[in-house]
This record gives structure tokens, sequence and C-alpha cells, in this order.
């Protein structure tokens, strides 16, 4: 079993890195002494993110991994490169991640299929790989960006909404089975936040929506929302709810009157 020793510093890995929710991670691991893997398709915007993070915390050593989480049989290779880095991981960030825009009965099969590839599967093998190796080293911190949407569904998001409540059931399931060997399991549960996630979100053939939602232009910023969760991320809790006043009374509503926020949500036309 290893241990970190007292020189070296915390290795966090990022999926999702090179863009909104994940490079505001990466932002403030970086400021509090990580080093950083940073992984996601587009190698030139890792390298753009790297190049920011060694001017705010000239200390850490930051690798960059691309890879696509929609490809399952390249993922136990990759989680080995970013072991090998260091040889430890203390903190797997699972936040790479596409959103959707588009009506259930306009959804081809294939584009409902890849959200659950990118979001659910990708998510879930990264961490099935890591596991064992954090299990080695008597510690660790898994942690995954779900949503509001992994608690209730809305329209336009039935494929997103249904790859958010998988992680929302496989990640408590694994966090059961991980306090033993002193592994804590943290899931993430963002409203609406003010990134290029309506931009990259998949409408019903699979391309992308391409442009800017209403519910996301007066979003709180990716760095302020890290900024406000940042504490329970330290401490490790179990689910971070982080939302504006809509989602969390919608939230409040699932659990005492669903019937009430059934109604409301039909009645909603935010895309
Ligand atoms: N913004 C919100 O309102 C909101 C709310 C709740 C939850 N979330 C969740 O937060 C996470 C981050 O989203 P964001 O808001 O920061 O959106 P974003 O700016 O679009 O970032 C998405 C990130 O995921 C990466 N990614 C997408 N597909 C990938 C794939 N196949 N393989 C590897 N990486 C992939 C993207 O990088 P590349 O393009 O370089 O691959 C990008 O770094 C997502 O899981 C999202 O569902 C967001």
């Amino acid at each position: 079993m290893s241990t970190v020793s007292s020189t070296s510093k915390p290795v966090v890995w990022i999926t999702g890195a090179s863009s909104g929710i994940g490079k505001a991670f990466a932002k403030k691991y970086a400021l509090h002494g990580s080093d950083l893997i940073l992984s996601s398709r587009r190698k030139e915007e890792l390298e753009k993110v790297k190049d920011e993070l060694i001017e705010i915390s000239p200390r850490s050593e930051i690798l960059i991994l691309s890879l696509d989480l929609a490809k399952e049989e390249e993922l136990a290779d990759k989680a080995q490169e970013a072991w090998d880095w260091k040889q430890r991981i203390d903190v797997l960030l699972n936040n790479g991640g596409i959103s959707q825009r588009s009506l259930f009965l306009e959804s081809d099969m294939s584009t409902l299929r890849t959200l659950m590839e990118v979001n659910f599967f990708g998510s879930l093998a990264l961490t099935r790989h890591v596991l064992p190796k954090m299990v080695e080293q008597g510690s660790g911190h898994v942690l995954v960006t779900s949503s509001v949407a992994g608690k209730f569904g809305t329209k336009f998001r039935s494929g997103y909404a249904a790859s958010k409540h998988a992680i929302q059931g496989a990640f408590d399931s694994i966090r059961q089975e991980m306090y033993e060997y002193n592994i804590a399991v943290t899931l993430i549960c963002p409203g609406p936040i003010k990134t290029a996630i309506t931009q990259n979100s998949l409408t019903g053939d699979g391309k992308a929506f391409g442009k800017m939602g209403d519910l996301h232009t007066q979003a709180m910023d990716a760095d302020e929302m890290v900024q406000k969760i940042w504490k329970k991320v330290v401490a490790r809790k179990e689910e971070i709810v982080v939302s504006g006043f809509k989602e969390r009374f919608a939230l409040l509503l699932k659990r005492i009157a669903p019937r009430l926020l059934n109604k409301i949500l039909q009645r909603s036309k935010v895309v």
C-alpha cells in the first residue's frame, strides 16, 4: 500500500478539462497545490488550459491525456497511462459530458445511446479502471458531475436525464462499496451553469445544437460554481447540489409533491 509522501502533491485527474466546469475545477485544484491530468478529446484546447494553469500555479505539474469517453475500449489503457505518470491518483473527477436538445420523438436511438456512452459508460469505465489502484494506495476521492437532471426529467432531455439518473444510481452503490477502503464518492448536481454545454448539446440526429439557450445565458459561471462548493468538495461530501432557487424548489417538490412538479414541468417551454 503506497501513501502520499510529504513532498509529493496530490494527483488529480479531470475529464472534460478543456472547457467550462472541468476547466474551473482544474484551476481550483492547481491553486490548491495539486498535480493535474487533463483529459478530453481536444488536445489543443487542453494545451491552452495547461498554459493558463502554469501561469496561476507554476509548481503544478500537468499531464495532457486526450481521450474520448465514447471509446470504452481505449479507457483501460488511458487509466494505466494516468497511473503510470506519478504512480498514484488521489482524485478522479468524472466531469466530461454532453447534453441534449431534442424531443424524444425526434431523437435517433443512436443519439440516445451516445448520451449514455459518453456521460454514463465513459465515466463508469474510467472509475472501474481507477478504483483498484485507489484501493491499492489506500485512499482516494471519486467525483462525478451529475446534474439536477439526475434527480428529475424535463422536456428535451430524455437521454441526458437518463444518463444522469444512471450516474446517481451507480455511484450511490459504488460509494457504499468503497467506505471500507477510505475512498469517498461525491456526486455534484449543478443546475444551469454558464458554459458551452448548450452549444455542444446533441440534437435529434446527433449534430450539435450550436447556440446558447435562454436557461444558461443568465446562469452562474463555472468559476463561481466551483468557488461556491469548494469547501464541500474538500470535505468529501456525498452529494452537492448547486443551483438557483427554481431548481432547488423543483427538487423539494420532487420529494414532497411530485405530481405538482410534473404539472409545472409539463407547461414549461424552456429549451
Ligand atoms: N453547464 C451546465 O448547466 C451543467 C449543469 C449540470 C451538469 N453539467 C455537467 O457538467 C459537465 C461539464 O459540462 P460543462 O457545463 O462544463 O460543458 P462544456 O463546457 O461543454 O464541457 C464539456 C466537457 O466535456 C468534454 N467532452 C465532451 N464529450 C466528450 C467525449 N466524448 N470524451 C471526452 N470528453 C468529452 C468536452 O471536451 P472536448 O470537446 O475537448 O472533448 C468538455 O471539456 C457535464 O458532465 C455536464 O453534463 C453541466
